[in-house]
């Protein structure tokens, strides 16, 4: 794509004329790169690690997604999608590279620095660079322009640099990358211009313009939102039993109130979205986030209640057979990531409550190696006490006549 189009009205970003770089290929990077491939863009997609490279170049993929691997199949067949350990030359650079938390619950941006920093020869004018990683505030102008603009290209007018946060749900990301509204935020109002243009050339949800740094503290506010009230449904759980109540039964009757909508409580809250992006904005400001920083602390709690909880149960058995469903964080996913369950059955395992008895059909073996991944109808039999995690679809099905005799824990609500 040349800068200086001759057609006024023609789009700056199109597929067929537009080329993208897409930095990391995990959940969010590969399916972006391949939807963006198959609607025609010529991507390259870069990741630190050979084996995902390999995998994808072979048209397979490394991660679970439904669909995926039908559309990444067909973007590298067609030549439209190729990876390498290396950025290339392009119209347009996403980063979509990991932003976790430190042990001490401080922001990690080593790969947002690592990602840009190995985009920094790669910068020419005319190019746009997105960071699409949840990140704290500020870090597309501290650490995105620090890092990958090179220190003679002005930005707004050489060189142009946004933030686009991914809100995809795992299990429908295909989907939501298309239909989502995404929030686009520019360091300068060309850069957001560009950044909306480039985003309306393949998303249908509508794209809202606004700057880097509302857009940054948008996403994390949304997790956060989301966060505050599952702590709600989680400490209301806890309340629950202490006070001898379904605590399911309670929600689903408050909610028949027009103004009531109160979450699902669970075994915690996993996932690197909601159970970590709070703490960037404790982080940014800890003495004006109490409220933030408790419900972060009220959802970390509840694998501990759980595990007290079982371990009670399984007190009256001479030799506890304990049999846990689930240690991918949420349903029918394989992300273990952050997960409240396997949180769970690595403690009860730590503590020796028992034999423990692990099954997750989502989970590759690969992912987790600390005990055997044992057949459902396995861990049913055996099983005195029986602990559903994670609800994935083949436990939400057992019959009911299977739970009879057992000891249940059921910490979704989903055997009710
Ligand atoms: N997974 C989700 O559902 C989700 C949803 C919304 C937002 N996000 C955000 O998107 C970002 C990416 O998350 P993810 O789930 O895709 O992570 P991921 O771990 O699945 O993938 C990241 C990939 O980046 C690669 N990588 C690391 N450093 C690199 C570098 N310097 N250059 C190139 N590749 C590099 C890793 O090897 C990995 O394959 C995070 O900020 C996350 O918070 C994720």
């Amino acid at each position: 794509m040349t800068e200086n189009s001759t057609n006024p009205f023609e789009p700056r970003y199109a597929p067929g004329k537009t080329t993208v770089c897409v930095m990391g290929l995990g959940y969010i990077g590969l399916p972006t790169a391949s939807v963006l491939a198959t609607k025609g863009f010529q991507v390259h997609g870069v990741d630190v690690r050979p084996d995902v490279v390999d995998t994808i170049n072979q048209g397979k993929i490394h991660i679970e997604e439904p669909d995926l691997d039908i559309l990444v199949r067909s973007a590298v067949n067609s030549g439209q999608l190729k990876a390498g350990k290396t950025p290339q030359p392009a119209d347009i650079f996403m980063i979509c590279v990991p932003t976790p938390i430190r042990p001490d619950r401080s922001p990690d941006l080593s790969y947002v620095k690592q990602a840009g920093q190995a985009l920094k020869p790669y910068i020419k004018p005319g190019n746009l660079v997105i960071l699409e990683s949840t990140s704290p505030p500020r870090t597309t102008e501290d650490i995105v322009l620090q890092e990958a603009i090179p220190a003679n290209l002005t930005v707004g007018r050489d060189v142009f640099v946004a933030h686009c946060p991914e809100r995809v749900l795992p299990g429908r990301i295909l989907f939501e990358v298309v239909q989502n509204d995404r929030v686009v935020g520019g360091i300068t109002p060309e850069c957001t211009a560009r950044a909306k243009q480039f985003y309306e050339s393949f998303v249908k949800g509508e794209v809202l313009a606004t700057n880097a740094l509302a857009a940054e503290v948008t996403k994390l506010v949304e997790n956060s939102y989301r966060d505050v009230n599952i702590a709600f449904a989680n400490e209301l759980s806890i309340l629950a039993d202490r006070l001898g109540i379904d605590a399911w039964e309670v929600i689903e009757l408050a909610n028949r109130h027009p103004r009531v909508n109160i979450l699902t409580p669970g075994p915690g809250v996993g996932g690197h979205c909601i159970s970590v992006d709070p703490w960037f904005l404790v982080h940014a400001a800890p003495d004006i986030t109490p409220l933030m920083r408790t419900a972060r602390e009220v959802n970390n709690s509840k694998p501990h209640y759980l595990v007290e909880h079982i371990e009670r149960l399984a007190r009256p058995f001479a030799s506890p057979v304990i049999g846990c469903l689930g240690i991918a964080y949420k349903a029918d996913v394989d992300d273990i990531r952050e997960s409240p369950s396997l949180e769970i059955v690595q403690m009860l395992a730590e503590r020796n409550v028992g034999q423990i008895l692990v099954c997750d059909p989502f989970v590759p073996h690969s992912k987790f190696s600390e005990l055997p991944l044992l057949p459902l109808g396995e861990v049913l039999e055996r099983s005195q006490i029986l602990v559903l995690l994670t609800d994935h679809r083949p436990f939400r099905e057992i019959p009911r006549r299977f739970l009879q005799e057992k000891v249940v824990v059921d910490t979704r609500g989903a055997w009710r």
